[in-house]
C-alpha cells in the first residue's frame, strides 16, 4: 500500500495534509525519515511512525454521530447541511442506515462497506430503537397494532405490511419503538395509519448500540472496540 493511503487511513486525515506531515519530516519507515507519497510499504511488517509514535493500522473506522434535527443524510446537499460536513468530509464515510432530515439521534458511519451491506440487508432484521413523541395520547390498541403489522407503502409506493414491531409506552404521547426494518419514513408512517402524528423522533440504538448519553447533539466519537464487536457480531 501507498503510504499516504495508510496515513490517511491510519490518522483520519485528508491526503493534503498527510502530504504535509510528510514535507514536514514527521513521518519514518523503520526509523528513517520518508518524504515521498508514494513510498510502497508492507502495513503488516513496517513499522510506521508519526513523530516517534508508532502507528496501528486501521482500515475502517467506525464512528457514532448524534445527528442534529435540520441535517440530512447526504455526503453533499445543495440545500441542507449534510452529516459528512460534520464529521469532515475527509474520512469519506457513510452512514449505516439513514435518517430523516428531521430526525435526531445515532448515526453509525464507517467505510466498511460490505458491513454496512450486511447490517442495511432487509432481510437481516436489526432492531433499531427510537423515541417517538406524538401529538396525541398513545391507544390502548398500538401495541397489538404494531405487533399484527401495519400495510403501509415503501418510498416508491410499493405496498408492504410492517414487520412485528414494539412499543413500549413511556408517557401518555411518549414511547420507545422498535422496528426491525428501515423503510421510508417508516415509524412517522406507521403512527399515521394509527391516526396519530409524530412530532419528535430520535433513534437511541441500533442492535445492542446505543448513543452515547455523553454526546450532545451534533457531536460524535469513534466507537470502542467493544462497540465494533458488537456491530460486526449483528452483521
Ligand atoms: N422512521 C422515520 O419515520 N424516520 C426516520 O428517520 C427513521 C425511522
Amino acid at each position: 500500500m501507498r503510504l499516504d493511503k495508510y496515513l490517511c487511513h491510519t490518522l483520519e486525515l485528508s491526503r493534503r495534509d498527510v502530504h504535509r506531515l510528510l514535507a514536514d519530516k514527521k513521518i519514518t519507515v523503520n526509523n528513517q525519515i520518508c518524504m515521498r507519497k508514494d513510498t510502497v510499504i508492507n502495513e503488516e511488517k513496517d513499522r510506521i511512525a508519526y513523530e516517534g509514535r508508532e502507528l496501528l493500522y486501521r482500515f475502517f473506522h467506525y464512528i457514532m454521530l448524534n445527528k442534529p434535527q435540520g441535517v440530512v443524510c447526504a455526503v453533499r446537499d445543495s440545500k441542507f447541511p449534510t452529516i459528512n460536513q460534520i464529521i469532515g468530509d475527509h474520512k469519506n464515510l457513510h452512514p449505516i442506515g439513514r435518517l430523516d432530515k428531521d430526525t435526531e439521534g445515532l448515526v453509525i458511519m464507517t467505510n466498511n462497506g460490505s458491513l454496512t451491506h450486511a447490517l442495511t440487508n432487509p432481510n437481516k432484521d436489526v432492531a433499531k430503537t427510537y423515541l417517538v413523541h406524538l401529538k396525541s395520547p398513545i391507544e390502548e390498541d398500538y401495541s397489538a397494532q404494531l405487533e399484527k403489522g401495519l400495510d403501509l407503502y415503501d418510498g416508491k409506493g410499493k405496498p408492504y405490511r410492517s414487520k412485528p414491531a414494539k412499543l413500549i409506552r413511556l408517557e401518555a404521547d411518549k414511547c420507545l419503538v422498535e422496528i426491525t426494518e428501515g423503510k421510508y419514513h417508516q415509524v412517522k408512517k406507521m403512527f399515521l395509519k394509527l391516526g396519530n402524528e409524530v412530532i419528535y423522533l430520535k433513534r437511541l440504538a441500533i442492535g445492542s448500540i446505543c448513543l452515547d448519553d455523553k454526546l450532545e447533539v451534533g457531536q460524535f466519537r469513534s466507537l470502542t472496540d467493544q462497540e465494533i464487536n458488537q456491530l460486526k457480531g449483528i452483521g
